[in-house]
């Protein structure tokens, strides 16, 4: 028997679920739940397997799988955890640890991080030296109740879905000091998810993008950035040097901001390329496509805007035609029910004729929503 940790998001349980079972072909018993998203579940598969149905699969709705290790009891302090520390870090011959503490109701009202300078300085005088930028291990203990669960990272950590459950800390610091909004953390997301790659020069398209994140992000990036949207973008906290230009909808206002151009819809003809941002403050839906293809051609289009998905992607399947041969779409699914498979299933048949290589994943900071992503065609 293997014992596995399970990590989902509690808003997609059933989904994650039904994953699992397909994951583990059936054979699996739902042992007990460390909360709403996390469950400890036995499975007559041996890990190895279940890691390689993992990356096979690419569940869409299950965060992580771990073997777990050890479960210690810890109501009279944590001298054997410490002691089963040590031990999966001899065992597996390494000498510098790292060890990240999640608390899911846990007796010891202390703050997580300073359980973790505790266990550090325990194992120091075992000789495990914990080095916090460069560990050669990973070891993970959630503590609920009485109990410590403890598990390894493992080849995932690259994506640091285990770190999301950990107070996530996997967020980039540069996003995380400078964003403009939580959406931001998305997008970062989702290039490092899905591979995909930002270089010097690319142009992106933006739709639904203020307060901005995404558009910071990509500019940030290298990227030169159309943005749609009538509500404002916070011009303020783009990087700093930039050429920026705001393009008003009809009877809509574009507040005289110092440095910021001015431009007239009958004026933006071929300007996409002569700013890093130019914001087009109007809707989607009263922009002609031809305005769009103009500014165009683009190596990325982004769509995080709140409809439904279906209409997201059939924005994003008209939208194709701004886009270059092998340009990628980032389009954020929101489920505004709970049809959740059927809604994916849509937003995949809308996007067939025009995109291929599509990939679906609930990444750490979506919220009732999921990112797709796709290539043109
Ligand atoms: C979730 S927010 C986008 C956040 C943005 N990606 C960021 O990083 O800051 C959704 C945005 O979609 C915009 N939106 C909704 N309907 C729209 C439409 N028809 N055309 C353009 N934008 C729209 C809203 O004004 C809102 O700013």
């Amino acid at each position: 028997m293997t014992e596995i940790l399970v990590f989902f998001d509690k808003r997609f349980v059933k989904q994650a679920i039904q994953e699992l079972k397909l994951m583990l072909s059936g054979d699996y018993t739902i042992k007990s739940y460390i909360s709403d998203s996390i469950i400890v579940v036995s499975t007559g598969m041996e890990y190895e397997d279940i890691a390689k149905n993992f990356l096979l699969s690419a569940p869409v709705f299950i965060d992580r799988v771990s073997e777990l290790n050890e479960i210690i009891g810890v109501k009279d302090g944590y001298s054997a955890l410490v002691d089963a520390l040590h031990g999966i870090i001899e065992g597996a011959g390494k000498k510098a640890p790292k060890i990240e503490v999640l608390k899911e109701y846990a007796n010891d009202q202390r703050h997580a991080k300073d359980i973790e300078v505790e266990l550090g300085l325990a194992l120091e005088t075992r000789e495990d030296i914990p080095n916090l930028k460069n560990p050669d291990i990973m070891l993970y203990v959630i503590l609920k109740g009485d109990k410590a669960y403890v598990f390894m990272g493992d080849f995932r950590d690259a994506y640091g879905s285990a770190l999301d459950h950990f107070r996530h800390r996997n967020m980039d610091a540069e996003v995380l000091e400078n964003r403009i909004s939580r959406a931001e953390f998305k997008v970062y997301e989702a290039v490092n998810y899905f591979g995909i790659k930002l270089e010097q020069g690319m142009r992106a398209l933006d739709i639904g993008a203020a307060p901005g994140g995404w558009t910071r992000y990509l500019i940030k990036n290298g990227l030169r950035v159309v943005a749609i949207d009538a509500g404002n973008i916070d011009y303020a906290k783009m990087p700093k040097g930039i050429r920026m230009a705001i393009a008003p909808g009809e009877n809509r206002e574009a507040y005289n901001v110092e440095g910021i151009d001015i431009l007239a819809a009958s004026e933006l003809e071929g300007r996409g390329k002569d700013y890093e941002l130019l914001h087009i403050k109007e809707l989607f839906g009263r922009i002609k496509l031809s305005t769009l293809v103009g500014l165009g051609p683009f190596d990325i289009l982004c769509i995080d805007i709140n409809i439904p998905a279906q209409e997201a992607a059939v924005i994003a399947a008209v939208c194709s035609e701004a886009l270059k041969a092998k340009g990628k779409l980032i389009l954020t699914l929101k489920m505004t029910d709970d049809n959740i498979e059927r809604n994916v299933e849509k937003s995949k048949e809308a996007l067939a004729a025009t995109y291929d290589g599509i990939r679906v994943k609930k990444l750490p900071h979506d919220r009732k929503e999921l990112t797709l992503f796709a290539i043109k065609i």
